[in-house]
């Protein structure tokens, strides 16, 4: 299965991404942890990416998709992929068509005024980039990762001036590849408020349609 995952900050792309992944056995890609990985490591690619992912703008196309392009090479890729947080442009969905074939484009939506409250109670392993929320889904023991017991970080991003900004990156450049999918006939729309398993299951039935 090869599919991409949209919806606007803190709609559960990460979240959903990683459920789906291990239900398909194809693994996830998200080009956020990709880009957090080379910051924390000080790569160029990091150091070029870093001011515009403080700011809450996207890295310049011709970066992310040069670096998504190198990790759909992977062999483990090969089998498929659950694509979170690529593409984010029109540039980037062209890029992509011509690498592979989709089998859909899962858009999951939600109302606004949840986005801030998602993304400002946040909380990130930043060794195995397990997502956690301190109310709505959190930790078995307070600030530390269940599966490997690294303390748990919050993101650079999620201060709520950021948010906000890319709440209106999102609505600017990235809302567009909504038609762009639905015009392609790959489109599922899915709810994204609820229980996660709730929203895991809404997505898997939608992939059935
Ligand atoms: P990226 O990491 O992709 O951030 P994003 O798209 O803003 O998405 P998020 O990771 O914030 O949210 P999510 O939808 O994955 O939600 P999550 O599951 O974590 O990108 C970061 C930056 O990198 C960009 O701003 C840009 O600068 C750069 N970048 C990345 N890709 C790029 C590209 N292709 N081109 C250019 N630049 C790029 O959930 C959010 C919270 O809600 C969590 O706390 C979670 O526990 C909680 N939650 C999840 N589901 C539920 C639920 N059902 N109920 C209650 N809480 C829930």
């Amino acid at each position: 299965m090869r599919l991409v995952l949209l919806g606007p900050p803190g709609a559960g792309k990460g979240t959903q991404a990683a459920k789906l992944s291990a239900h398909l056995s194809v693994p996830r890609i998200s080009t956020g942890d990709i880009l957090r990985h080379s910051v924390a490591e000080g790569t160029e690619l990091g150091k070029k990416a870093k001011a515009y992912m403080d700011s809450g703008k996207l890295v310049p196309d011709e970066l992310v998709i040069a670096m998504t392009e190198r990790r759909l090479k992977e062999k483990d890729a090969k089998k498929g992929f659950i694509l979170d947080g690529f593409p984010r442009t029109i540039a980037q969905a062209e890029a992509l068509s011509k690498l592979t074939d989709l089998d859909a484009a899962v858009n999951l939506f939600l109302e606004p005024e949840e986005l801030i409250k998602r993304n400002t109670g946040r909380r990130v392993c930043p060794k195995d980039d397990t997502v956690y929320h301190i109310l709505m889904n959190p930790p078995k023991k307070a600030g530390v990762c269940d599966k490997c017991g690294t303390p748990l970080v919050i993101r650079a991003d999620d201060r709520e001036d950021v948010v906000r900004k890319r709440i209106e990156t999102y609505e600017k450049q990235t809302a567009p590849l909504i038609k762009y999918y639905r015009d392609r006939g790959l489109l599922k729309e899915v709810y994204a408020t609820g229980l996660i398993e709730e929203i895991f299951l809404r997505t898997i039935e939608a992939l059935k349609t």
